[in-house]
């Protein structure tokens, strides 16, 4: 499988991107300026240690710390952090957060079309309880989900299962780009490939741009086209996953690296097709 072009057009433009949350009294620098580029169609890992930042800056991509974050937060050109609220709608649509939690980001009273059709309703993607009914059993195949899903309620769903229904969700929208934090840490190793697997497929068919973040570097060498590393707040490396983890610069990076016992062979164990 051939990644894609390094040279497709940037999707998103980080420039100096901060957060600073500031809480009774107490300041917290979670991210420190972090610049980046992601190209649309390819995906770029983020990993570092618990609480290095990576969820903040997760949120202030998406727009959603107005308060604490600053910088620029370029989208095809349009800076997220001051966009005027029809650009924000738009942008809504096409940029979404996957959670990690599926049992708790969706609604348990909720079937599983039911809640699609909601979001394809609300986003204006259908115009009749019908017509997004019928829009919701297409996404649920979309993520491998056949009509005999969309009448269950979370509760009536493995955590894989639960996770592709969270997936159809994000995707339902006419999203192109995905922030996935930590997606599959909840599940079991082997029910983790296939959400992988599909989550690939969903990049190479669709075209989907995503953010991956995560602990897990055997995950991330399976998935990612791009790494970025961070340690408290700050990016230390980043560039090709290739290069980033078979020949890291830095010795942070080097030290997350040695923790993983052996990446090749844990992955071609894990992650064999
Ligand atoms: N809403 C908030 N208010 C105040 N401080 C916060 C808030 N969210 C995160 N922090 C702090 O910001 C820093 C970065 O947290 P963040 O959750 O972004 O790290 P992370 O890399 O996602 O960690 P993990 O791998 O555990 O998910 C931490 O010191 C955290 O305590
Ligand atoms: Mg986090």
């Amino acid at each position: 499988m051939t990644a894609p072009a390094a040279d497709s057009p940037v999707l998103l433009r980080a420039e100096d991107v901060r957060v600073v949350y500031r809480r009774a009294g107490r300041r917290t620098e979670a991210v420190k300026g972090v610049t980046f580029d992601l190209r649309e169609g390819r995906c770029l890992g983020i990993v570092g240690e618990s609480g290095s930042g990576k969820s903040s800056l997760a949120r202030a991509l998406l727009g959603l710390e107005p308060d604490a974050a600053t910088g620029r937060v370029l989208f095809r050109g349009r800076d997220v952090l001051t966009m005027d609220r029809d650009a924000r709608a738009a942008f809504r649509r096409e940029a979404q957060m996957v959670f990690q939690d599926p049992l708790g980001s969706l609604n348990p009273r909720m079937r599983a079309g039911d809640a699609l059709a909601e979001v394809l309703l609300v986003h204006g993607r259908a115009r009749t309880r019908r017509e997004a009914a019928e829009q919701a059993s297409e996404w649920l195949s979309v993520v491998g989900l056949d009509a005999d899903y969309a009448p269950r309620y979370p509760h009536e769903l493995s955590g894989g299962q639960r996770q592709r229904v969270n997936l159809a969700r994000s995707l339902c929208t006419g999203a192109t780009f995905l922030i996935a934090d930590e997606p599959v840490s909840a599940l079991d190793v082997s029910v983790q490939a296939r959400i992988l697997n599909l989550m690939k497929d969903l990049q190479r068919t669709r075209g989907i741009t995503w953010i991956l973040i995560g602990h897990d570097l055997a995950v991330m060498r399976a998935m990612a086209d791009d790494l970025l590393v961070m340690q408290s707040g700050g990016c230390v490396e980043s560039g090709p996953a290739s290069a980033v983890l078979f020949a890291p610069r830095h010795p942070y990076t080097r030290t997350l690296l040695s923790s993983v016992p052996d990446v090749p062979s844990s992955l071609s164990r894990r992650f064999a097709t």
